[in-house]
């Protein structure tokens, strides 16, 4: 194993602990397969988890886990009918420890800190890294510093970053504004910067990707999807599941990458505007805007990344409005009963207005991955649904109001 950077391609000791290159490209951890034994076949009895699949990690001791991955991975017949594709899942990673697919992601990078001696990790969070990183140093007996942009988090995830313990700073300007601050403050005070530009997080993520192929066997399909549809907000998730798509190519699991398809909303979209005009780079959003406050990102750290995995396995990014995402948000609780906050439902939303286009094709096998849990953002609830209705404690009462509710 060792750690190269995407645009200049040198390599680098494992041993290094750096998230970019002198030539300030993002690095990666690459890994000789000639050297790796895997076979997902001879881990048939083994539920999915994210260290099921240790072989393909880079951590040798005894991880800090707290039993994340092994997400449901739901077949979801009346929307794959509305929409007509011919099967669509919905791998739920809302069912994670914390309640999101940070999860994955902090095993790793909490145990990397654990075998380098760390005492505080830190990073910048629209909530959910907060909240996961939390757990998990709480696990490893280490201090959490997060930068959260003040105003701009949903209410579950503050609450879970202060419960379990972590020094939480609300900062005066959004998120891009914070990544920079905690880069700063890493860089300077030798603390353990745990935000998607690690590697090691986008190590543990990937293993979205090892899930979804091993649990699809079970629904008896025969390999890969032909598209996974990502929200997509600092561009890490994206990434690392490609990542793992091509990881399983290489290793001969599957044979085909799926379209790797990023759905950012409308006025947070700089991948989006990127790959529509065929740039290199993005344009940063100076002021992103959205509902989804986990995807209010207006830099994406690991755009580059991102961009490549879209290119390279001929998918697309597409944006979504607000109303869309909150419709898609309804929709998906009320038709299949699966609970998400709203940044995770721009991947239905995503769907949804891919197949009306005609972008998705009528055959094709379709996961869209739900990132985070109904529960962390109370608040878009409250707003989306009306209250509950007050009734008097007694039989008649009851019975009027129930009268009136079939009325209605
Ligand atoms: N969905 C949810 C629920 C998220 O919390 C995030 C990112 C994303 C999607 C986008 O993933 O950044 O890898 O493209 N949340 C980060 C945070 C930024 O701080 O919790 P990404």
């Amino acid at each position: 194993m060792h750690l190269e950077c995407i645009d200049c391609g040198k390599k680098r000791d494992l041993a290094t602990v750096a998230n970019t290159c002198s030539c300030d490209g993002l690095l990666e951890i690459k890994y000789d397969f000639s050297e790796v034994r895997f076979n997902l076949e001879d881990k048939k009895a083994i539920p999915p988890h994210v260290w099921k699949y240790r072989e393909l990690l880079p951590i040798s001791g005894a991880p800090i886990s707290l039993m994340e991955g092994g997400t449901p991975l739901y077949r979801c017949k009346r929307l794959e009918e509305e929409c007509g594709v011919k099967e669509l899942y919905v791998k739920h990673e809302g069912m994670n420890p914390s309640g999101s697919f940070k999860d994955r992601g902090m095993t790793v990078g909490v145990s990397r800190a654990a075998e380098l001696g760390i005492k505080t990790v830190a990073c910048a969070s629209t909530g959910n890294t907060s909240a996961s990183m939390a757990i998990y140093a709480a696990k490893a007996r280490m201090t959490a510093l997060v930068l959260l942009p003040r105003g701009n988090v949903a209410l579950g995830k503050v609450a879970q970053a202060l419960m379990h313990g972590a020094k939480v700073l609300s900062v005066k300007g959004n998120f891009d504004d914070a990544l920079l601050l905690i880069q700063r403050v890493c860089a300077e005070k030798g603390f353990y910067l745990l935000n998607s530009v690690n590697p090691y997080r986008l190590e543990g993520q990937k293993t979205i990707a090892f899930e979804t192929v091993d649990q699809l066997v079970e629904h008896k399909s025969e390999k890969a999807p032909d598209r996974v549809i990502v929200p997509v907000g600092n561009a890490g998730n994206i990434s690392a599941i490609y990542k793992g798509f091509q990881e399983f190519r290489e290793l001969d699991v599957i044979h085909d990458i799926p379209m790797m398809t990023g759905i950012q909303a409308s006025r947070s979209a700089p991948i989006v505007d990127a790959f529509r005009r065929g740039l290199a780079q993005i344009e940063p959003v100076a002021e992103p805007q959205t509902v989804a406050t986990a995807i209010r990102i207006g830099n994406p750290i690991n755009a580059p990344k991102a961009l490549r995995a879209i290119r390279q396995s001929n998918g697309v990014a597409e944006s979504v409005t607000d109303h869309e995402i909150l419709k898609a948000q309804k929709d998906l609780a009320r038709l299949e009963g699966i609970g998400v906050e709203p940044a995770s439902a721009a991947s239905i939303a995503g769907l949804r207005k891919l197949a009306a286009q005609g972008t998705i094709d009528r055959d094709e096998t379709v996961v869209c991955v739900t990132t985070g849990h109904l529960l962390k953002d109370p608040e878009a609830i409250m707003k989306a649904c009306r209250p509950p209705i007050e009734v008097d404690a007694n039989f008649d009462a009851l019975c009027s109001t129930l009268s009136e509710l079939e009325r209605s």
